[in-house]
């Protein structure tokens, strides 16, 4: 087949070795994403985009592509970087990668409220600068996880596998999501309730117009003062200032975020004035396997798209009516 591609970054092999077997793209080789006008100059014409989260594919970068864009796949499963909208309004499938990173993600976000809650990366950096004189009764304290109570905010795939380790803590687990039926023990209840009740606030929604700065000063004004919050899933949908007046003042315990808006996050953010924020570069789905898979399933949804085929992956199958 002799369709054009444009692949915005080296992605793993199993997903490169398939594009590679059929067709033959072309690759954005830098570490760093292609600029806005590099994006436009490199998929003029192409029949497929294969894209990442760190670029924005807007309705303009499509008309600029041309009317023979068939498919846009996104190496990622949050797709809030295309207009999706606008491309359904053209006929484009969107491909994403769902289910493969639910379970690293999910680990991670253990991984934050544990190291939020004993003050590890605190611990580390006080070790490390020499500070360590004699075990103490009272250094460094933490806060209890076993059976904490956890409030998790959107309840879908990576919600319910993080209720499903939670039970292995013996926490109690609430969630506010209205579309979601409760699983693995965990107990619907409104937002007020979880975050009157919650000892750890984790937040696994999509970024919306309706979840932008979700969490902002109100919202966390409604937690516990002992509470930890952690976001794996976007930084958009946290109010960085609101949060940063939070923790500064102690009104809650701790926060984790492996996301942040933007990214990368400047190195002037008073966030990182902060011993209570752990920060980490957005590595929510980063495993060898994790990663390989969503190469395999961006790669899938691209041919499938090149091929006028349903894409296996398509959060737009609208466009299939
Ligand atoms: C990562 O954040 C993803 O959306 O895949």
């Amino acid at each position: 087949m002799d369709s054009k591609i444009f692949i915005t970054r080296i992605i793993p092999d199993p997903g490169l070795v398939l594009i590679r077997e059929h067709f033959l793209p072309d690759i954005w080789t830098s570490d760093l994403p292609p600029s806005r006008g590099e994006l436009i100059a490199h998929s003029h014409g192409v029949d497929g985009l294969l894209c990442l989260l760190t670029e924005k594919i807007d309705g303009e970068l499509m008309d600029s592509i041309g009317s023979q864009l068939k498919v846009i796949s996104s190496m990622s499963v949050g797709v809030d970087h295309i207009d999706v909208a606008a491309a359904t309004a053209r006929g484009i499938p969107v491909g994403n990668t769902p289910g493969v990173l639910t379970d690293a993600t999910a680990d991670q976000a253990l991984a934050l409220m544990l190291s939020a809650a004993r003050r590890i990366p605190e611990a580390e950096r006080f070790l490390r600068a020499g500070k360590w004189v004699t075990w103490q009764p009272s250094l460094l304290l933490g806060a209890d996880f076993t059976g904490s109570t956890l409030g998790i905010v959107g309840f879908g795939r990576i919600g319910q596998a993080v209720a499903r380790r939670a039970q292995g803590f013996d926490l109690r687990v609430i969630y506010h999501d209205p579309s979601a039926q409760p699983v693995y023990g965990a107990q619907p209840v409104d937002m007020d309730t979880l975050l009157g009740e919650s000892d750890f606030v984790s937040i696994h929604v999509p970024l919306t117009e309706k979840t932008r700065h979700l969490v902002n000063s109100e919202f966390l004004a409604k937690m516990k003062s002992n509470a930890v919050l952690v976001n794996t899933a976007r930084g958009g949908v946290l109010d960085q200032t609101g949060l940063y007046q939070a923790l500064k003042c102690n009104r809650i315990f701790a926060a984790a975020l492996d996301v942040t808006d933007p990214e990368p996050l400047p190195m002037d953010s008073p966030l990182l004035e902060l011993e209570n924020c752990i920060i980490v570069p957005h590595l929510g789905s980063a495993s060898k396997k994790t990663r390989d898979l969503m190469s395999l399933l961006a790669a899938q949804n691209l041919i499938s798209g090149l091929k006028g085929e349903r894409l296996p992956h398509c959060v737009n199958p609208e466009v299939y009516r």
